[in-house]
């Protein structure tokens, strides 16, 4: 798509947008013309209008029906995780058997890290990327140790060349054919949380699965942001949080992916990973279901479900297809302005930025992430509040600014870079 720097450029697609009438599904912090600009979905998503409703009903058939809810319910509550199983398949490009909801990213990580981390002669190491969230190299750190392995050895990561900040596939393709059989698993983000950049998960578990390593990913930053297929594309395993691009609320419910070929891994077992035929006979002897399911431990969680539930719901009703159409088209527009507004013709300015996410649509998803090479930029994230625009800062150097095709508009990015430029002084 062409851009213009018009303003009216902006209103022209926000009246053609399909998706325009979503933005009346969430709320939003401020009214009416104070209501906030938000580009902080991809940190916390905003609360759909129809979450309380979804909870609602769950508490008044647990004020109704009590112990029977869990049968007899609206959802009955025993099968309550079944109702994801379409809606993440849909996300995930994935068989209905191979999702779940269940737990927290980082919790999930743990269980699947027993599953698929099998260190043996040589195949002890993992590869992840520099500057992977800390909260997973924490996991991957301890789940060595714990193996009596060590870390420093173990654990591999690759970065960006000098001078760069993405990290080009092909370096982690070479390093993953460099360790080989030394090579256990590779487990790294979909999408960084730093950079916004999207990775190629289809070539890297080729790659993986030619050294005979496993392959998983930590799909935070792109559930409901980037297509995935991770079927096709022979992922092994990958978990996600909900509260983000899910909007699902703080803490929300989370989420797994096995793949169809691993069903048969062990794992660590609780009742609800246990046959359902089974479940409730109380046997000592433990017969998982097949499937993602048969990953679960504890029952599910249903009222903290049920705002996923709702969220997924608007989802499925906005079609993934326009959403995922959008969101290409608001940071490519937000890319567009940045780079014609906020480019300053004096070099002497007060600060010096530069966009360090990819420009290809295909390495990246609803987010920009923007370098300050000189200035305080941290600062510029209060300063925008004040004016009622949400962005987020990333230490040591990163604004993250993050359009979410459901509830942000053209508009919305044209007021931001607007004020961007005026804040940095970039006008001349
Ligand atoms: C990329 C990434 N991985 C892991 C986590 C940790 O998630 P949790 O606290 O839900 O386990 C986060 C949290 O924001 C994240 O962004």
């Amino acid at each position: 798509m062409k851009f213009s720097t018009d303003k009216k450029f902006a209103k022209s697609l926000d009246l053609k947008d399909p998706l325009k009438d979503f933005k009346k599904q969430f709320l939003i912090p401020g009214k009416g013309k104070n209501s906030q600009i938000y580009f902080c979905g991809n940190s916390l998503g905003l609360q759909p209008v129809t979450a309380k409703k979804y909870i609602e009903t769950e508490l008044k058939d647990w004020a109704e029906l009590a112990v029977e809810g869990h049968f007899k319910g609206t959802n009955p509550w025993a099968d309550y995780h079944k109702l994801f199983r379409k809606p993440l398949a849909a996300l995930c490009g994935a068989l209905p058997e191979e999702v779940v909801a269940m737990n927290s990213l980082t919790a999930n990580l743990h269980l699947l890290l027993v599953s698929f981390y099998w260190p043996r002669e040589r195949r002890v190491k993992i590869l992840t990327e520099a500057g992977s969230f800390s909260s997973d190299i924490y996991a991957l750190t301890s789940q060595i140790e714990i193996r009596g392995f060590d870390p420093a050895e173990c654990l591999v990561e690759v970065g960006p060349r000098e001078g760069e900040f993405a990290i080009r596939d092909e370096d982690i393709i070479s390093k993953i054919e460099e360790l080989g059989d030394e090579l256990a698993l590779v487990m790294m983000s979909g999408v960084n949380y730093y950079t916004g950049q999207a990775f190629d998960m289809e070539a890297i578990a080729e790659a993986a699965h030619n050294a005979g390593a496993y392959v998983g990913f930590d799909l935070a930053h792109a559930i409901g942001n980037i297509p995935l297929n991770l079927h096709e594309w022979q992922v092994d395993f990958a978990t996600w949080c909900s509260y983000k691009y899910l909007n699902a609320g703080p803490g929300a419910t989370a989420g797994l992916f096995v793949h169809s070929e691993n069903f048969h891994l062990p794992r660590f077992a609780g009742w609800w990973g246990n046959d359902e035929k089974e479940r409730f006979l109380m046997k000592p002897e433990y017969e998982p279901s097949i499937g993602a399911e048969g990953w679960q431990l504890s029952n599910a969680p249903v009222l903290p479900m049920a705002v996923l539930k709702a969220s997924l719901d608007i989802f499925q009703k906005a079609g993934l297809k326009k959403i995922f159409k959008k969101s290409e088209q608001l940071t490519a527009y937000l890319e567009y302005l940045i780079k014609i507004k906020c480019t300053p013709a004096q070099k002497e300015k007060p600060y010096k930025i530069r966009i360090i996410t990819p420009t290809e649509p295909s390495r990246r998803g609803a987010q920009l992430s923007i370098y300050f090479e000189k200035g305080d930029g941290k600062r510029l994230v209060q300063q925008f509040a004040k004016e009622g625009i949400i962005l987020d800062w990333r230490s040591p150097n990163v604004l993250r600014v993050s359009p979410a095709p459901l509830y942000n508009s053209f508009t919305e990015v044209y007021t931001f870079v607007e004020k961007f430029a005026e804040f940095c002084e970039y006008i001349n």
